[in-house]
Parts: structure tokens; C-alpha cells; sequence
């Protein structure tokens, strides 16, 4: 079956002023393989790319809205700056004035969309946890109305950024989980995929 894939992937940055902003160590590297995974399978792909097509949370939100609709599996995998500044500054802000910085929470984007999600619709999203994997995993999946989560676990010394292979915890709408271990990004994109496919014949089973 070729299914709609609408996959967003990579880092999205919030401007403070003129010279910087906040992000994150996203390298994308998920996003891009997630995406060769669903053509490989046929499928028709809307890829995302942050911070290319959507630079700030806001402007992703707006985007995937818009998006949402025509598409029969979103892949959530961006890593969202949770927190921008409550205003942009046009001029650099000297050194000294940082400290009067303050900070607004953004969207939670998969949250909001899952007010929008069809019936027949999968949600796929990740989630990092530096602690209590199947707990925080199993809200989060609630809390966004996710029918899959991918769960890395992130420590000082245990970060799942970049090239290198990773360990991951799947779990299901049914708190069912399955632990791949070193395994690299493509070959887990491959498996993420196949398991969307599945849970999407399932749920459009008449
Ligand atoms: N996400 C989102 N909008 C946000 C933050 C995250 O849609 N503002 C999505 C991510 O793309 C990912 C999932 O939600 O698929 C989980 O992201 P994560 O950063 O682990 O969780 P948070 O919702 O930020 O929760 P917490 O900080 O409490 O762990």
C-alpha cells in the first residue's frame, strides 16, 4: 500500500536578536534516513527539514497544520526548542543586558495536531528521557496521542546525536515495547516504517 508519509526532522532555532539563538544538538541525521526508509517502501514522502523549511516552533506548527491534512502517517522527529524569547530583538543585545532575557514556552506541535488527526491517521514521535524510559514514554505517547514512540535514552555520557548507532525503545499504543540495541539510524528507520505501515492497515481495517 502507498501510504502519505509527512516526516519533519532536524533542529528547529529561535532568534534572540540579530546574532543568536537557541537550539539544540538535532543533527537531523534520523529525519534524513526516516525519509530514504519511506521512498525505499514506495511511499510518497513530504519532508520537513528544519531549520530549512521552518526556522522557529511557531512557524513548524503553522506548517504541519497545513500539512497534516494530506497525509496518512506524520513522523515526528524534530527536535522543538521548547522555550524562545518572549520578544526578537531588531539590534544585538549587549553582553550585560543577556541576563534581562525572558523566556515563553513554544507550542507542543504534536500535541496540537493531534486535535486535528483524522481517525485512520498514525502519529509516530520520539522521545528523550535521561531517566524512567517506559514511564515518561507512556505519558508522552498520551499526552500527544502518538500510536508509536521511538525512546532514546539521554545522559552526559549517552548522547543519541549524529552518525553514530543508537539504542532505542519502541513503544506501542499498548505499552508493548521492543528494545533495538546499537542499531544504526537507517536501519531503524526501515524497521519504524514498516511498523507505521502495519499499525496504519490496522487501524483502516474495516
Ligand atoms: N515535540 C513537539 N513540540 C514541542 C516539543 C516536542 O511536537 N514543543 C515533539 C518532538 O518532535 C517529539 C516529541 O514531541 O516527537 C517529544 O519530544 P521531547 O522533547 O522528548 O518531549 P517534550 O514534549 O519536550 O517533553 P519533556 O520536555 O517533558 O520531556
Amino acid at each position: 500500500m502507498r501510504l502519505r508519509f509527512l516526516i519533519a526532522f532536524g533542529p528547529t532555532q529561535e532568534p534572540i536578536d540579530p546574532v543568536r539563538f537557541i537550539s539544540n544538538h538535532s543533527t537531523g541525521v534520523m529525519g534524513r534516513s526516516l525519509v530514504a526508509a519511506a521512498k525505499k517502501r514506495g511511499h510518497r514522502v513530504e519532508s520537513v527539514e528544519c531549520p530549512k523549511r521552518a526556522q522557529t516552533a511557531r512557524e513548524l506548527d503553522r506548517l504541519m497544520w497545513g500539512l497534516l491534512p494530506k497525509s496518512d502517517v506524520l513522523v515526528m522527529a524534530a527536535a522543538v526548542a521548547d522555550v524562545r524569547p518572549s520578544k526578537v530583538s531588531g539590534t544585538k543585545i549587549k553582553k550585560n543586558e543577556l541576563r534581562g532575557v525572558r523566556f515563553v514556552k513554544n507550542p507542543d506541535i504534536l500535541a496540537h495536531l493531534a486535535k486535528r488527526k483524522k481517525r485512520g491517521q498514525v502519529f509516530v514521535g520520539f522521545g528523550l528521557e535521561s531517566g524512567n524510559l517506559a514511564k515518561n514514554g507512556a505519558a508522552k505517547m498520551r499526552r500527544k496521542n502518538l500510536e508509536l514512540i521511538v525512546l532514546q535514552k539521554v545522559t552526559k555520557k549517552n548522547k543519541p546525536f549524529g552518525k553514530k548507532a543508537i539504542d532505542a525503545t519502541l513503544m506501542d499504543r499498548e505499552g508493548k515495547t521492543a528494545v533495538c540495541r546499537s542499531v544504526t539510524k537507517d536501519k531503524l528507520a526501515g524497521i519504524l516504517v514498516r511498523q507505521a505501515e502495519e499499525i496504519f492497515a490496522s487501524k483502516n481495517r474495516d
